[in-house]
């Protein structure tokens, strides 16, 4: 069987950020609840001029600049933020990268799980065409209600991976476990642009649809424990993913290295909650602090509240290690613009006007921009290059 999977993957986010410990002092919480308690220290908030598509098709921009558009005919976007309820954001990013006609463009969503379902049905796609190449995107802004408990653990950002047969990364193996219960943990309705969660649900919902997965992937004939070298998970905040791997480990009974979770959580760390990217923002991180996984089997746990979860595993390629992306990941985390607090706050609280035509304020630095609305349709504009 030819092995498909993840060929190359980059990373972007937004032109703000907000430190923690900041926002603690500001509120009177002991910034070590966020550092230690939460396991985060930054969350990017985008400018005016940013979203999902401008994130996105940033990320996409140097994978196409490295491998070229050839064999790309279908584009990916998997996002909870959604920007309308009938267009695919990807539609936009087609255009601002100056992809080709002859692409098929959608949009995927179930909460944080459907970059994965994009990658599956990216995989499945390349089973039947391996000439092919499918752009998967996931980027999405995890916004809750200033002063809430979900208010810490906000961020932003979007990966972009391009898979492909033969992959320089991982390739993805066929056989993974999956789960669907439903949950009223986490959501937004279509009038709010804040989702509404219950934490202490979200936590046990995400729990259980990990030992679910995970039995599921051992009924389909799945790896042992044993045989995974490291594992990534979705992370809301990254002490869910501490919580997660205590939790596997006691379900399946083994030992899992907890070198990992160190590793996978460099990036989280720092963007926030990326809600659809946040599983593979891990594994970019791992991939890129950890020398010595040529061969080696990752397991990768992806959770969507609501809840649709899939826990599948992968081969890391030889020759996968690359300094250069990691330094362009940290240079892309160091170039953002710190907030105060009553900016973050003003910055919250701004929305579009409904029903008119706008135009937003020119901050980014990024290579696209939102540049506003007009007769009720997002406008956007390539800023460099
Ligand atoms: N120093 C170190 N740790 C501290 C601390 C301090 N001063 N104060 C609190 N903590 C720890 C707590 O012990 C707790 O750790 P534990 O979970 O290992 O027991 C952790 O910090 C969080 O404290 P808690 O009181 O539970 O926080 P909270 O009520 O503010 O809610 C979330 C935390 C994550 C539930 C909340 O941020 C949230 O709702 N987030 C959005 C939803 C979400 O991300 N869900 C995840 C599944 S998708």
């Amino acid at each position: 069987m030819t092995p498909i999977g993840i060929h190359d993957l980059e990373l972007a986010t937004t032109h703000h950020v907000l430190s923690l410990t900041t926002l603690a002092e500001a509120n009177g919480t002991d910034p070590d609840k966020y550092r230690l308690g939460i396991g985060q220290d930054e969350m990017s908030m985008p400018a005016p001029d940013e979203d999902i598509v401008t994130m996105g098709a940033a990320a996409a921009l140097p994978l196409l600049e490295r491998n070229g558009i050839e064999g790309i005919r279908t584009l990916l976007v998997a996002t909870e933020s959604g920007l309308d309820q009938s267009k695919a954001a990807g539609v936009w990013i087609h255009q601002l990268l100056g992809l080709p006609a002859g692409v098929r463009t959608v949009e995927l969503k179930q909460a944080c799980y459907s970059a994965t379902a994009a990658l599956q049905a990216a995989v499945g796609i390349l089973s039947r065409s391996p000439q092919e190449k499918v752009l998967v995107i996931a980027a999405d802004v995890a916004r809750y209600e200033l002063d809430s408990p979900g208010e810490p653990t906000q961020g932003a950002g979007a990966v972009a991976m391009l898979v492909s047969a033969n992959p320089a990364l991982v390739e993805i193996e066929p056989v993974s476990g999956v789960h669907t219960a439903d949950v009223d943990d986490f959501w937004r309705p279509n009038d709010s642009s804040t989702a509404v969660v219950d934490g202490a649900l979200s936590i046990r919902a995400y729990l259980d649809a990990l030992t679910g997965a995970w039995d599921d992937l051992a009924a389909q004939g799945g790896p042992d424990l044993g045989s995974i070298e490291r594992i990534v998970y979705h992370q809301p905040f990254t002490k869910m993913a501490k919580k997660a791997q205590q939790r596997l480990a006691r379900h399946a009974g083994g030992e899992i290295a907890a070198d990992g979770l160190e590793t996978g959580s460099v990036y989280n760390r720092r963007l926030g909650n990326t809600y659809a990217a946040s599983l593979y923002a891990s594994l970019a991180a791992l991939l890129d602090h950890e020398q010595d996984l040529a061969g080696k089997r990752v397991g990768l746990f992806s959770y969507g509240s609501g809840s649709v979860s899939e826990f599948l595993t992968g081969i890391v390629a030889p020759g996968y290690a690359d300094s250069a992306r990691a330094r362009r990941v940290l240079e892309v985390l160091d170039a953002r613009v710190p907030l105060e607090v009553a900016e973050y706050r003003e910055l919250h609280a701004t929305e579009l006007p409904s029903g008119v035509d706008v135009q937003t304020p020119r901050v980014t630095k990024a290579p696209f921009r939102f540049t506003g609305i007009q007769g009720r349709a997002r406008q956007y504009e390539r800023t460099s290059g």
